[in-house]
């Protein structure tokens, strides 16, 4: 049986209006411009208000991307959200989106996989389609956190910025689409970042509160030494399942956490640096928004032509890490 081919048809993106620049960070905590753009290459990030969750960001992005793939909101028949901030413990951020577009009772779920959860939604809806299950799926990257971010900690409220990214994904001709993907997970390393409580291991009590328990905990030094491997490894695994060189990669569509993990990969990839997107410098690491955030504004800007092979790239949370090959 001649395997269905599913790609990308619309991507759209939603970012908060509220800049937070690296001068406004330096009268909340000890902390210089020159630090965070020389460590990080982070200049300003996006903040939500009170009243922004990640679902309303989420509709915004979604809506976009089913403009561009020129589909009607009736043809939906999946929507996966990665998130680590959905609006409730449950209901599920997806199960919001659905109700809020009018989109028709399809199958619709969250799944947390920290900053790899797009690459893992995309993952999960490509077969799903090709399965016969749906034939266009939303597959969303949404986080929020600043809204679990302690600012009196400098070690990581410079880092993260609120976004959402969404993609349509579809049947496409012989050729394009996804070529194969490479997850993978360490749960040892899970300490290494984390919220720690307002789970059932840890429920909210005012004392986890007091204790910033419900803000992100992180060793920046173990996830940045992670980070730099799996990056690596994750893109020469999938190249290789896929049957491709690394000389074959037309572009590099990166997780967003810091410059100098993006470097790393590039140069083991041999890339130049316009082959490579990058937009942490105005919003930070916005954990599973990155990615397709990333992929909106190129794929607007045409930066990508038809057969072009991208190579989306990722880690975080769990700790997980992420990689799919794509024909435009
Ligand atoms: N301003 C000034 N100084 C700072 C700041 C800051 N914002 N943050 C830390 N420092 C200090 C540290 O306290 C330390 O001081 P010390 O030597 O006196 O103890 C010094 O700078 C150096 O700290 P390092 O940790 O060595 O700095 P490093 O070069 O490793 O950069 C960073 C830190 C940027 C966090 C880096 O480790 C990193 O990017 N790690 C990866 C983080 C990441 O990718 N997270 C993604 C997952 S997010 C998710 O899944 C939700």
């Amino acid at each position: 049986m001649n395997r269905l081919h599913v790609g990308v048809l619309g991507t759209g993106s939603a970012l908060p209006e509220r800049v937070l620049t690296n001068a406004d960070l330096e009268k909340m905590v000890d902390t210089s411009d020159e630090w965070i753009v020389s460590r990080t290459g982070i200049r300003e990030r996006r903040i939500a208000d009170a009243q922004t969750a990640s679902s309303d960001l989420s509709v915004e992005a979604a809506r976009k991307a089913i403009i561009d793939a020129g589909i009607s909101v009736e043809d939906i028949g999946l929507v996966i959200c990665a998130t680590v901030t959905p609006d409730y413990m449950f209901p599920a951020t997806a199960c919001l989106v659905q109700e809020r577009l009018g989109i028709k009772k399809t199958g619709a779920f969250d799944l947390s996989a920290g900053c790899s959860g797009f690459l893992y939604g995309l993952a999960c809806a490509v077969p799903m389609i090709q399965s016969g299950m749906a034939k266009y799926a939303l597959v969303i990257g949404v986080d929020t956190l600043s809204k679990i971010t302690d600012y009196t900690d400098r070690n990581t409220c410079v880092l993260f910025g609120d976004g959402a990214g969404a993609v349509v994904l579809g049947p496409v001709p012989e050729g394009r689409g996804f070529l194969g993907f490479d997850l993978g997970a360490d749960g040892s390393g899970g300490e290494q970042l984390m919220m720690a409580a307002g789970g059932s291991r840890n429920p909210a009590t005012q004392e986890s509160v007091l204790n910033r328990q419900h803000t992100i905990a992180m060793n920046g030094k173990e996830v940045f030494k992670f980070a730099v491997r799996v990056m690596n490894t994750a893109t020469e695994e999938v190249l290789r399942k896929v049957g491709l060189e690394k000389t074959d990669v037309d572009f590099l569509v990166p997780h967003q956490a810091n410059i100098r993990i993006i470097d790393y990969a590039r140069e083991r990839l041999g890339l130049p640096e316009d082959k490579v997107v990058v937009n942490l410098d105005r919003y930070g690491n916005m954990s599973s928004a990155s990615i397709p955030v990333a992929l909106d504004e190129a794929h607007r800007m045409g930066k990508f032509k038809e057969g072009d092979l991208l190579l989306l790239v990722g880690f975080g949370a769990g700790l997980t890490w992420g990689a799919a090959a794509l024909r435009w």
